[in-house]
């Protein structure tokens, strides 16, 4: 494709391809390798498991089973290799690495940080490795990690993996019925938190939540407790709660990684989906991290001196993917931040990238656009030279927020990755390739080698070229989740019922004349505010478990910074005579129920439910409410009272006023 006669398309700066040793550096070989993972998958990925991981025991075998099969047994990759992940991640990188910086943390305060090398973090995470033994963790147990962002946390999940057990983080905004949730679901015995976290100047009582999570809990016999903050007191339990200091630092500094075999599992993170249970997405030791080390190295054109800075959270699918396993199995140096993009101040990212000399920087749209609206004057301040490669992840990013990165952020010479991909995929399917491939703003541009998206109508027929559809991919790859903890069927009925044979990723997208993708958002009931991704049904199943509340829907609508805003439209009891209260009762639900992350917008108090004859809840309808287009309701007569509409209607007019 030629771009110079394509003002639409962007083509990076040759200064930045300069010094790429890149496997992908250009088109032709970017269709080269594509091309291969198709033609010869277990060819491909058997070369790059055994180039980019660390076996004990190297595989030979490649993929076994496909997406037709996968109600009877789930695919497998490598299935006869053994491994433990740490040993890529950590004792591979003694060897050339042991003094290079593995974690460079910066806390919540500017300047605040902290280093460690490759030889002090593969210390630390044997000593907890020992510390978890000793408290009784055997391989195979799952462990709930509950932690802010210091390095602890990564240290803790690697030290899991070390002993074989199998983490699950959970985001450090989760509430505590959250939290006794996923305890309860994967069985966890053993729980890692902190005191406290800091976030913005402000303290999160992890401990404390901790606390009421396993209130009445008989399966966690062990808490360790890492103090961020020795100024602040917590409750430690007798005989159940355990210092990370007491235990793990005295710990022997060695420790001889249990093998396991690709195919156990590494962890299980939870996500949200169309009902009100969170499932947990389960990720393989083997196929993951290849898929990791794999795309993270290729997406960012990952280079020997570069500070690779992520700032997601670790609670997360990207920070797992793309803070811990990709970047410490390709030995870079991963920067971890405590705080917020705006504390002190709006300029803190740009402060970060000159004060370490970032080159490749990764954020969330919704970050973009929240510094974006404060004008270019903060990122002025900064020398920014050191940038190379700028990336996204999380949500569509709109063409402006795309050239506000691009000119504002990196001074129209960084490339820009615009990432796609999800907690079930393991890594990057959709992405442009620094610096190989030219992009378009707000495309998420062409598919990972090993990925081949397909674009299916609601008949469920393949769109061949140019068009819009549900994108469904064709072929199983390494990174994907093998299954859901402990329901497998509920695994198949989400990702493989509706279009058999494919994997149904839940987003909408269109394919351009250039064969470019661009994700449209989600069409099943999942909500994604600022790059959050919450259940409408976890919303609603908080709404109605209060006595005010007789009925509740929850629908997503656009909103200028959050990408997506939470619109809940609820039916009181006829009883109930206070209605503030009740709306403050169901702010309060919500956070109680799901956690501080997950907050109504725009809450609305309706007389009832748009409701076929049946009693099915027209959701389509309020959504469009919700959207501000009244207007193009389209068919309303099947409704048992079309009169709720016009009321509605009239409502949302009122609230949407300032
Ligand atoms: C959305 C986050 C557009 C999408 C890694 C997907 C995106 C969901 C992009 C997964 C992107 C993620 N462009 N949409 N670059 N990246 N999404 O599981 O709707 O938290 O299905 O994984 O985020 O969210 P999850």
């Amino acid at each position: 494709m030629s771009t110079s006669d394509r003002p639409d398309i962007f083509d990076v700066d040759d200064r930045v391809r300069a010094g790429s040793s890149s496997q992908i550096p250009d088109m032709p070989s970017y269709r080269e390798h594509w091309s291969r993972a198709e033609a010869d998958p277990d060819g491909y990925w058997l070369a790059q498991a055994k180039q980019r991981v660390r076996w004990r025991k190297q595989p030979t075998r490649g993929l076994e089973g496909d997406f037709w099969s996968i109600r009877e047994a789930p695919i497998s990759w490598f299935a006869d290799g053994e491994l433990n992940v740490t040993e890529s991640c950590l004792d591979r990188q003694l060897e050339r690495r042991a003094d290079k910086t593995a974690i460079l943390w910066e806390g919540d305060e500017p300047g605040d940080v902290r280093t460690l090398t490759y030889a002090q973090l593969h210390e630390q995470v044997c000593r907890c490795a020992n510390a978890l033994v000793e408290l009784g963790l055997k391989p195979g147990e799952r462990v709930i990690i509950y932690m802010g962002m210091v390095p602890e946390a990564a240290i803790a999940m690697l030290a899991c993996a070390r002993v074989g057990a199998v983490h699950s983080v959970v985001f450090g905004g989760f509430s505590a019925e959250a939290v006794r949730d996923r305890v309860r679901d994967c069985g966890a015995s053993i729980v890692i938190t902190q005191d406290v976290g800091k976030r913005g100047g402000k303290h999160i009582p992890l401990k404390a939540t901790i606390d009421t999570a396993l209130e009445g809990e008989r399966g966690v016999e062990t808490v360790l407790v890492y103090q961020r903050d020795p100024a602040v007191t917590v409750n430690m339990q007798a005989g159940r709660d355990v210092w990370w200091h007491e235990q793990v630092d005295p710990a022997s500094p060695t420790h001889e990684a249990a093998p396991r075999r690709a195919e156990d599992p590494l962890f299980v993170l939870y996500t949200s989906g169309s009902t009100g249970q969170p499932k947990g997405l389960v990720h393989s030791c083997g196929g993951y991290l290849t898929w990791v080390a794999y795309t993270h190295a290729l997406t960012f054109d990952l280079r020997e001196d570069d500070v690779y800075a992520c700032m997601a959270d670790i609670g997360w699918i990207t920070g797992h993917s793309y803070i811990v396993y990709g970047p410490l199995c390709n030995g870079a140096t991963s920067l971890m931040f405590e705080s917020i993009p705006t504390y002190p101040d709006v300029d803190r990212y740009w402060d970060m990238v000159a004060r370490h000399g970032i080159t490749v920087f990764y954020t969330a749209p919704t970050a973009i656009r929240t510094l974006a609206a404060h004008g270019e004057a903060p990122v002025r301040k900064h020398d920014l030279s050191s940038l190379r490669v700028l990336g996204t992840v999380g949500e569509p990013i709109d063409p402006v927020a795309w050239r506000w990165y691009y000119d504002a952020v990196g001074q129209g010479r960084c490339a820009i990755v615009d990432t796609w991909w999800q907690t079930e995929t393991g890594g990057h399917c959709i992405t442009p390739i620094a610096p190989a491939t030219p992009e378009k703003p707000g495309s998420a541009t062409l598919p990972m080698p090993g990925i081949i998206p397909s674009l299916v109508n609601d008949e469920g027929r393949e769109i061949v070229g140019p068009g819009q559809g549900r994108l469904c991919i064709e072929h199983p790859w390494p990174g994907l989740a093998r299954t859901v903890w402990g329901d497998h069927a509920r695994y198949v009925a989400t990702y493989f019922a509706m279009f058999a044979g494919r994997y149904f990723t839940g987003d909408g997208c269109r394919r351009d004349a250039d064969g470019y993708y661009w994700i449209t958002g989600r069409v099943d009931d999942v909500l994604n505010v600022s790059g959050h991704r919450m259940g409408t049904a976890e919303f609603e199943s908080a709404l109605i478990a209060i006595d005010d509340i007789a009925e509740a829907a929850v629908v997503g609508y656009p909103h200028a910074v959050k990408g997506q805003g939470v619109y809940a439209y609820v039916v009181l009891q006829p009883a109930c005579t206070d209605e503030a209260g009740a709306i403050q009762r169901a702010h309060a639900a919500v956070r109680s129920s799901i956690g501080a992350h997950a907050r109504i917008d725009r809450l609305q108090i309706v007389p009832g439910l748009p409701k076929t004859r049946s009693g099915k809840c027209m959701r389509r309808i309020l959504r469009k409410i919700a959207e501000g287009e009244p207007d193009k309701l389209g068919d309303v007569s099947t409704l048992a009272d079309p009169s709720v509409v016009e009321v509605i209607v009239r409502g949302a007019e009122a609230l949407r006023k300032p």
